[in-house]
């Protein structure tokens, strides 16, 4: 049988597979190129980036709980333009698609920071709308479909000739509401998930671990829950005409959350996913994504499948899904 194409197009950007190294855990791939093969990667997202440079959080930044990881980083960054200037160029030599992360404290802080990146040389822009790190903007934007359509709007204008990925939040009390205002509001592609909001408590100092007290919960444990909302979420852009009409143009979903072997990869795969991203497993296994790619490529063979499309088995369960709990 031939090679199975394990190409996929995002909003128009081709990537030669559908795992991606996801924001704030792969540097600028720069950082990772000595280690991996880099090149075989099908895109890489950029720590989340800011118009104006961060230093991040003070205090603990990262803690590991049984089958995940705290953090509270703080989108410490150097700034969109020293990012264009010093990591750019080196990035673009990689090879993969790149994806730039967009994150900032208010409106006006986004809008000038999607400007700079219009002008880049990045193929993708990931709207951060949902890190539960940082005080100010952040996942603050992420939780109601107003304030997320007001922001994706924004940088849409600010960044007409970019793709626009809007990363959303398993925060927020209704996703598909917020997906359905910010696909009104001109975004293209979503990412699904960011953090857990979580903390932790050091017992001997008697006090939360984090100087934030709450910090984003990644890894295995989440994994679940993330599949789920993919799922949902699927149903709900794709499947479900709300008050009878879909007024929502069906975007594609990138799913991520906890994906550390091929076999969770393919489930988010089979649950709608157009790609993935893979983020703290690559700490803990730095080939992770490199054995993720080969280990769908063998699936794909062994199943006869010639796209990842066919590994899609969500169009066979009609409707927004069953977020019944179980007993
Ligand atoms: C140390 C760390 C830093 C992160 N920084 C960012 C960031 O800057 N922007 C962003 O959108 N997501 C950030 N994330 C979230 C990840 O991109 C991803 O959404 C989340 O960790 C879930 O995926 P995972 O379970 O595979 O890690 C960060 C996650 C970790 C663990």
């Amino acid at each position: 049988m031939d090679k199975p194409d394990l190409s996929v197009r995002i909003a128009g950007v081709l990537l030669q597979n559908p795992v991606i190294a996801a924001s704030g855990c792969f540097g600028y791939g720069n950082e990772y190129a000595e280690i991996i093969e880099v090149s075989s990667l099908g895109g890489i997202c950029t720590k989340g980036l800011t118009f104006k440079p961060r230093g991040g959080n003070r205090g603990e930044r990262l803690y590991e709980t049984p089958a995940g990881l705290l953090n509270s980083i703080g989108l410490e960054n150097p700034g969109i333009e020293a990012f264009i200037e010093k990591e750019l160029p080196r990035m673009r030599t990689l090879g993969p698609a790149l994806i730039a992360n967009l994150s900032g404290g208010d409106m006006d802080e986004y809008a000038q920071g999607a400007r700079l990146l219009d002008d880049s040389a990045v193929d993708m822009i990931e709207l951060n709308i949902s890190c539960p790190n940082v005080r100010s903007g952040g996942m603050a934007f992420g939780l109601d479909g107003e304030r997320a359509a007001a922001l994706t709007a924004v940088v849409r204008k600010a960044a007409a000739h970019k793709p626009l990925m809007v990363k959303l939040s398993p925060n927020a009390p209704d996703i598909a509401a917020v997906a359905r205002a910010c696909a009104d509001a001109g975004a293209d592609a979503f990412s699904l998930v960011n953090t857990f909001k979580a903390m932790a408590i050091d017992t001997e100092r008697r006090r939360p671990v984090f100087d934030n007290v709450g910090a984003g919960l990644s890894g295995p444990a989440i994994r679940p829950l993330a599949l789920r909302m993919v799922w949902e979420l699927y149903g709900a852009l794709h499947m479900q005409s709300p008050r009878g009409a879909n007024r929502s143009k069906p975007l594609p979903i990138v799913g991520l959350g906890g994906i550390a072997w091929a076999n969770d990869a393919l489930e988010f795969l089979m649950a709608g996913a157009v790609a993935v991203q893979v983020g703290s497993a690559s700490f803990a296994r730095p080939p992770s994504m490199t054995e993720i790619i080969a280990g769908i490529g063998e699936y794909m063979r062994a199943h006869g499948l010639k796209t990842t499309a066919e590994l899609n088995i969500r169009e066979s369960y009609p409707g927004p899904g069953d977020s019944t709990p179980g007993a």
